[in-house]
């Protein structure tokens, strides 16, 4: 019932459009404020039934905008109790001179502001030298308040340096008046047929839709965005990398392992205890629990020789191998600590070895100070293939493949340094944009003193790179500080407004 009386209460507003319709039939509607008025109803109301019969063809209408004066409210103000020149003069008593201050209090901050200059010029009053006071000159009741005069009588008429003057004094403004003028349109009717929005189940049913007229798809008109999640930034190019490395034929590495121990993150990987990465100047070591339960006893042990004394053919590193340094958990430095979990997996599955392409895009941790270009957590993605007799070539087919299909096709290779793989060559990619070349990617084939303590077969090679998901990212939306991308400081807007990526 309330909806119903509701509706009832807009109900001359719904028909509306018929009464200017039936208006127009004998003469053009001049001005649609007026008429409105006359009609009684809100010219809000008139506007938007005449642009709604107006984009239908019914009706024309053409703007009439005209510019007027009107009072400000100290304008109005100054209407009912007089200027502000004359609101200080009565203000001042008739004897003695007045603290400004005092009179300040008393007309308020910006009557006195207003008014005193023109009250001083009029001759009503004087400021007394050295005091400062204000002595009063003129009998309040004697003097004529022009500007209230003006005030009063304000209209176009009135000369431009007065209308400026008064505007100065911030007592008038200009007001605009838009107003309509309406005729018949092109497809003028008295009676309005009604135009359906939508087909409906009911009118199918009945045939009616034979006889309906259709409103006219807009295809101006804007969709409603909608209240949704958006992906972040970042994963959006991850979901692009992802179907990328899967169309490839890579299988995604488990990578939910932030924690993790030394020995997978480096003893695994061949990296020496001695080495610099393992400082915690570098790497975050977590205190509580500060230590692994759980390494597979015999590969450590194989791992611990390798170190010390070599094998495989190799002569290892000479140095002592310390189980409790293996043991500390950190949070992982790359996400290669998951590949040697994965490799050690693939070796000591039952059945035994059979080639794999893994990958992994997740987060990795590094202690460093962070500037424009460096956090201290980011992602990486990682690439592993093993088989039998893999070389240089199968790396460098592989990754020039990747990146062929992200849309870098510019590649260059440089000779580089990692504990657990040789040869090991960094990726540089040529960048259009920015016409340089930048260094977008780690690779190389590891070293068999990783790959045999964990019983992988002999002649079983793995080809591996990594590069980090930040650099391409900022590349492809232009982002210059990976703080606008990653972080407490990002913009959800942002993300909502970056598009998706295909490469
Ligand atoms: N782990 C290397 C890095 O963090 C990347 C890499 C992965 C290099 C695999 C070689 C092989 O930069």
């Amino acid at each position: 019932m309330a909806a119903a009386a509701a509706g009832a209460s807009s109900a001359p507003a719904a028909s509306l459009d018929g009464v200017i319709l039936r208006a127009l039939e004998s003469a053009d509607i001049a001005d649609s404020r007026c008429w409105a008025d006359e009609q009684g109803v809100s010219h809000d109301d008139v506007e938007r039934e005449m642009n709604s019969l107006e984009s239908e063809g019914y009706i024309t209408k053409t703007l009439n905008q005209t510019l007027f004066w009107e009072l400000t409210p100290a304008g109005e103000e100054a209407v009912a109790q007089g200027s502000p020149e004359l609101v200080i003069l009565k203000a001042l008593p008739a004897e003695e001179a007045a603290a400004q201050a005092d009179v300040k209090a008393k007309v308020g901050d910006d009557v006195f502001k207003g008014g005193l200059g023109i009250a001083k010029k009029n001759g009503w009053v004087e400021i007394e030298k050295g005091t400062g006071n204000i002595v009063r000159k003129a009998d309040p009741a004697a003097v004529e308040d022009k500007t209230a005069s003006l005030l009063k009588g304000l209209s176009d008429a009135l000369d431009a340096k007065t209308l400026k003057e008064l505007k100065r004094r911030k007592l008038i403004a200009q007001g605009k008046r838009t107003a309509w003028t309406l005729g018949k349109g092109a497809s003028y009717a008295v009676e309005r047929r009604r135009t359906a929005a939508d087909l409906t189940a009911a009118m199918l049913a009945d045939g009616s839709w034979r006889d309906t007229t259709f409103k006219p798809y807009n295809f101006d008109a804007e969709g409603t965005v909608p209240a949704c999640g958006v992906e972040h930034t970042l994963l959006k190019v991850r979901t692009e990398f992802r179907r990328v490395l899967f169309e490839m034929g890579f299988a995604e590495m488990p990578t939910s392992r932030f924690v993790e121990s030394c020995f997978w993150n480096f003893d695994a990987l061949f990296q020496p205890q001695s080495h610099p990465a393992r400082d915690a100047h570098d790497t975050f070591f977590v205190s509580k629990p500060g230590v692994a339960r759980h390494v597979p006893e015999d590969y450590c042990e194989r791992v611990k020789t390798v170190h010390q004394t070599g094998g495989y053919g190799s002569r290892g590193y000479g140095t002592v191998w310390e189980r409790s340094e293996a043991d500390k958990l950190i949070l992982r430095t790359h996400t290669t600590a998951v590949s040697s979990r994965m490799l050690y997996e693939l070796a000591n599955q039952e059945g035994g070895f059979t080639p794999k392409k893994y990958f992994s895009i997740d987060r990795v941790f590094r202690n460093e100070t962070l500037d424009a270009t460096h956090l201290a957590e980011f992602h990486q993605v990682e690439g592993v293939v093993a088989d039998y007799g893999l070389g240089l070539a199968d790396l460098i087919g592989t990754i020039r493949d990747f990146f062929r299909r992200i849309g870098i096709t510019n590649l260059r290779f440089k000779p580089a340094y990692n504990p657990y793989t040789e040869p090991s060559m960094e990726v540089f990619g040529y960048h259009p944009d920015l016409k340089c070349w930048t260094e977008i990617g780690n690779s190389g084939i590891f070293r068999p003193e990783m790959l045999a303590p964990m019983g992988l077969p002999e002649g079983v090679r793995v080809i591996a790179w990594g590069l980090s998901l930040e650099r391409p990212t900022m590349i492809k939306y232009r982002y210059s500080n990976i703080r606008d991308l990653f972080g407490h400081k990002v913009q959800v807007a942002a993300s909502k407004s970056t598009p998706i990526v295909r490469f």
